[in-house]
């Protein structure tokens, strides 16, 4: 079973990476051999997500940007793509590990006493607290070694959706925890090249992109009902980008409805009849939320593709994984290949292999605009 590759690669091996989405050292250096060939000297990512493409770019020496309508990647990608004075944080880290007890805790929300036992709980606050009255350009990094502690001390547990666990299976102390892994963070960080700017954004890429693109590389939302808000809850809790369900579901409503919670009654839904015909076959209980976000998932891509249409100016690629809603096969790949035509652009599918989940597949769609800029 394919494995996220860049778990065992620095910085994302301490500070955390999203699970498979087809981006793998290998596609990323192709890219980068053939959008150098083609004079383009700054790369864009619309789905930024945990940072893997800014990042990599940022260790070649070659500008990028990245955008994602969760605040949270925003500062997750700042966190690995910005450079500190390490030898700074080492210092106030060693000084204030003996300090903590005597910080009033800070719990952002108070959704967050449902994940965690109080002890716990008081134990993050505290050095929720501290981080709060740490100097601005390293509450990034603070706040992304915070979160991953977080997780390792609550009772929510990936599996892939947020499932709750016996939260006395984590042992030691979440203090030490937070001290060690800012540690390994800092040196994982220390040994990194930060030889280009990286430009982060808080967007929603279906309806809002750069007027000019030289190359785009991504992987957006597959149409598989995975919740990135619900995915990062915990994150957006802690960091205080979120402090009630309302909050959630605005930042949900942000997203391309690519799961059901996702999904709006105000929002467009695809009304080609073809993407029609195939969400009616779509059975089982869950029919019509299936049916709903599929529909809304493809118009809010094809309004993408109609703004890369307008700003690209040498290729955009896209990892995609394909689907199975309610007994009903959803070739992603090969819609999204056929809405991009549509809107203005040639489009070709290559197949990359094998997805995690077992019979589903990744494909890679390139994207060029219909004639040469
Ligand atoms: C498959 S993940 C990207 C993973 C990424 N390559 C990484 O390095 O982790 C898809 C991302 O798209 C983001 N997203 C969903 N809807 C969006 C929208 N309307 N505009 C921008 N980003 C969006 C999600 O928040 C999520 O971070």
């Amino acid at each position: 079973m394919p494995v996220n590759p860049w778990r065992e690669i620095p910085p994302h091996s301490s500070l955390g990476v999203y699970t498979e989405h087809g981006l793998t050292p290998t596609l990323l250096s192709d890219f980068l051999s053939a959008a150098s060939e083609a004079g383009c000297t700054m790369v864009y990512d619309p789905f930024v997500g945990s940072g893997v493409v800014v990042t990599y770019f940022q260790e070649k020496c070659i500008e990028s940007a990245g955008a994602d309508s969760n605040p949270w990647s925003l500062l997750l990608s700042r966190a690995k793509t910005l450079p500190l004075d390490w030898g700074a944080v080492r210092l106030w880290a060693e000084r204030v590990e003996g300090e903590v007890g005597e910080f009033e805790p800070i719990v952002p929300s108070p959704r967050l006493a449902r994940y965690h036992d109080a002890r716990v709980l008081e134990d993050l606050g505290r050095l929720r607290a501290l981080i709060e009255e740490a100097p601005g350009e390293w509450k990034p990094l603070l706040l992304a070694v915070l979160v991953r502690v977080a997780y390792r001390w609550s009772r929510l547990k990936r599996s892939p959706a947020p499932r709750f666990k016996d939260a006395s299976q984590a042992s030691g102390n979440v203090r030490l925890d937070f001290f060690s892994l800012l540690n390994k963070a800092i040196s994982e960080l220390e040994a990194r090249r930060f030889c280009a700017s990286v430009a982060l954004f808080q967007a929603d890429s279906s309806s809002w992109i750069p007027t000019r693109l030289c190359g785009v590389v991504t992987s957006p939302p597959f149409a598989n009902n995975i919740d990135y808000i619900r995915h990062t809850m915990l994150e957006l809790l802690w960091s205080g980008l979120a402090r009630h369900s309302e909050d959630l579901g605005r930042l949900r409503s942000a997203q391309i409805p690519a799961c059901e919670a996702a999904a709006r009654t105000w929002k467009e839904s695809s009304q080609h009849q073809w993407l029609r015909d195939l969400a009616s076959r779509i059975g089982g209980s869950r029919a019509p939320g299936f049916k709903k976000f599929m529909l809304q998932y493809f118009h809010a891509m094809e309004s993408h593709f109609s703004l890369i249409s307008d700003s690209l100016e040498w290729e955009a690629w896209y990892t995609i994984g394909d689907s199975v809603l309610g007994g009903v096969y959803i070739p992603t790949h090969s819609i999204l290949a056929r809405l991009a035509e549509k809107s203005g652009l040639r489009a070709s599918v290559k197949l990359l292999g094998p997805r995690m989940k077992r019979g589903r597949t990744l494909y890679l769609l390139r994207l060029a605009p219909q004639r040469k800029r």
